[in-house]
């Protein structure tokens, strides 16, 4: 079998991992032969590509971002390229292509599918949005730096009595935001599943100080809101897909947050750092499994499918049913965070 393999979209810690399972399981165990394409879905629709072999796979375990490349690409744009990507794959003489990515990829991934493609995705995010899936890859090593970030940001802020309103990543849902929350104890989380009332944070807050406490910490997800009309915003940019980016909420909570508390307030923008680096013990298991389980997907010719994890198993579930929807923070998981709070 001749099995193509590409990373696209934001990195993330693991991708590595999954070309490494892809390579070893597909070329050891199978005598398959792989090739990479380079930065994402511009690879397959460029025909820029490389042979992958155990050579090129070997330490690059624990490294982070990829060693292909990464680019993001518009879905709709690929609806044009379905032609060339079916050039390139039977030139080529593909059986299999597994692409590696998050929300946007998977879209496309569908795309190629529904076009007659032999495709098996693999999931990954930091954001652990995608809904199939219990978790993602990369999520487990964000919510590490997150957290390692928070404890230390709590002496600093001891320290100078100040507020800190911590920005992680999440766009559009808040997993990061709570469960690094969670972990480091901090005094309120705001995630974009549930819009905040700035009376009710900055109440909070203050509580904290009124009890004599020196510093408050507040993780925000960059993708939270304040509710409809509990606080002006100036809306950011849009990204790709029309959604609003650098909405800057650290930056706008900090300043709302001092001129209401009257106490000093700093906000913190943890950004590209949560991507970055060698991925957790947790993240590289669960990417060597995903593309373990990839590999044997294509030879069993289940295409249009996903890799997922459901509990402790791996199974595969339609890609048309994976890109429906995202996977949300559930009202009482932030129940669960806010009584700890
Ligand atoms: O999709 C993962 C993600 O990390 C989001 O949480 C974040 O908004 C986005 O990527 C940033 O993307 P870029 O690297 O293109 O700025």
């Amino acid at each position: 079998m001749r099995i193509g393999v590409l990373t696209s979209g934001g990195d993330c810690p693991g991708l590595n991992a999954v070309i490494r399972s892809v390579v070893h399981r597909a070329v050891v165990d199978h005598g398959d032969e792989v090739i990479g394409f380079h930065d994402g879905w511009k690879g397959l629709l460029e025909g820029d590509h490389r042979p992958l072999d155990l050579d090129d796979v070997a330490g690059i375990l624990a490294r982070g971002g990829t060693i292909l490349g990464s680019s993001r690409v518009q879905p709709g744009h690929l609806v044009d390229g379905v032609e060339r990507a079916k050039g390139h794959v039977a030139d080529l003489g593909l059986d299999a292509i597994i692409p590696i990515g998050g929300e946007g990829t998977l879209k496309a991934a569908n795309i190629f599918a529904e076009a007659g493609l032999p495709i098996v995705g693999v999931p990954k995010t930091i954001d652990n949005d995608i809904a199939s899936t219990d978790v993602t890859f990369g999520f487990d090593t964000a919510v590490g730096v997150a957290t390692e970030a928070l404890d230390r940001l709590k002496t600093t802020a001891e320290s100078h009595q100040r507020v800190l309103i911590v920005e992680v990543m999440g766009r559009h849902t808040g997993w990061i935001a709570l469960h690094s929350g969670m972990a480091a104890g901090a005094h309120a989380i705001v995630v974009p599943e549930r819009p905040f009332d700035i009376e009710e944070l900055a109440a909070r807050v203050g509580a904290r100080f009124e009890a004599g406490k020196r510093f408050a910490i507040v993780v925000a997800a960059e993708g939270a809101k304040p509710r409809e009309g509990s606080m002006e915003f100036d809306e950011g940019g849009r990204d790709m897909y029309g959604h609003e980016r650098f909405a800057g909420i650290a930056r706008q909570l900090s300043g709302e947050l001092e001129r209401r508390l009257g106490k000093e307030a700093r906000p913190v923008i943890l950004g590209h750092v949560q991507r970055g680096g060698t991925p957790t013990a947790y993240d590289r298991v669960l990417a060597t499994r995903f593309g373990w389980h990839a590999v044997e997907a294509a030879h069993r010719g289940e295409f249009g499918m996903l890799t997922a994890l459901r509990g402790t198993d791996i199974v595969m579930v339609p890609l048309a049913e994976a890109v429906k929807t995202l996977k949300t923070v559930p009202t009482e998981r932030y129940a669960e965070a806010e009584t700890v709070l």
